[in-house]
């Protein structure tokens, strides 16, 4: 299948054949977290992409007898996209009712009260909890159940920038889990370098690497990239994690870009299998920046009620 194929079916599913898509667009009255640039489209592919192989590998562990899906920086639920104007299904949504496999339990955290009550009415199943406050402190009252004996989990981690602190990655050192975790290189270089250039205040910062070692070890650093390595180094010899494997999600080609963490507490020392699945997905996007995917939705769904025209355009450039 050609990366046209590919993307048009992947989209597909979290959109227009997507009844909550529908939903979310009938009704003027959602909150939107936030209006992030389309590149952020990636991210919620990953997402519906990696959840459900994951899943699938995971249930064939019979050690494992209870599965859960932890998202600590919920958000509301709905996103929109800078400059453009549908509603869009956040992280919730997706593992909700993007994927065609269950977890068992899901927990959804959010410190901002509004997100949280949307994400009640949108969310409304006996598996499913909700907890509004500081996830760094929240996440303490679900402690005990994610450690109990034949319980896993997916914790994804989504915070703008420097809000999950390193003592939370610690607390999930022991704890049976694997990790996805959005590590905003760009906004914390930015706030790095502001530190070295003006002295800034560096609570966030101190919080974010879990002490302040970081502002030794980080003098001579001059790209995202780099604090992504800093931040993997520290999560494989601090929090008890595997080596972990990512996705580079590009704002633009040549410039800024996040990375999502994948890491896991699974097995000794080899590397997980379900960490293919980020291979497979990185192949097919990694041509793909916010600039082409603002394109593409705008092309085939904003502008568009319905995505049949991809049929007709197969043969037009893609971007
Ligand atoms: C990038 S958005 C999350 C987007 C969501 N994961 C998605 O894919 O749709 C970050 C969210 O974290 C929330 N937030 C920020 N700081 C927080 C904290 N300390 N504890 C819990 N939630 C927090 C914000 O209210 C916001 O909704």
């Amino acid at each position: 299948m050609d990366e046209y194929e590919w993307l048009k079916r992947r989209v597909k599913l979290i959109t227009t054949d997507n009844p909550i898509y529908k939903k979310i667009n009938s009704e003027n009255d959602y909150i939107s977290t936030f209006r992030p640039g389309a590149w952020t489209m990636l991210k919620e592919l990953l997402l519906a992409y990696y959840a459900p192989q994951y899943i699938t590998i995971l249930r064939k562990r019979d050690w494992i007898n209870e599965l859960c899906y932890v998202d600590l920086f919920a958000g509301s639920g709905v996103i929109t996209l800078k400059n453009l104007g549908k509603n869009y299904l956040g992280s919730p949504l997706i593992v909700k009712y993007a994927i065609k496999k269950n977890f068992d339990k899901y927990y959804f955290f959010d410190n901002d009260e509004g997100n949280i009550n949307q994400l009640k009415d949108l969310i409304q199943d006996k598996d499913s909890s909700f907890f509004y406050g500081d996830s760094n402190i929240e996440i303490d009252r679900i402690l005990p159940e994610l450690s109990k004996q034949g319980v896993h989990s997916l914790i994804f981690i989504d915070p703008f920038a420097t809000e999950i602190k390193f003592d939370t990655i610690r607390k999930l050192s022991n704890i049976g889990c694997d990790l996805m975790i959005n590590v905003a290189a760009e906004e914390v270089k930015r706030a790095v370098d502001q530190y070295y250039s003006q002295n800034w205040n560096t609570n966030a910062l101190d919080g974010f690497f879990g002490g302040e070692k970081w502002k030794t070890d980080l003098a001579n650093i001059a790209s995202d990239k780099e604090i992504y390595d800093y931040y993997a180094q520290k999560i494989v010899e601090e929090a008890g994690k595997k080596r972990p494997s990512s996705t580079t999600i590009y704002k633009t080609l040549n410039g800024h870009h996040y990375y999502i963490l994948f890491t896991s507490t699974w097995g000794n020392g080899e590397r997980p299998k379900f960490f293919n699945i980020i291979d497979d997905f990185n192949k097919h996007i990694e041509n793909i920046d916010g600039n082409r995917m603002m394109k593409f939705i705008e092309n085939n769904i904003e502008n568009d009620n319905t995505l049949d025209r991809f049929a007709d355009d197969k043969n037009e450039k893609l971007f």
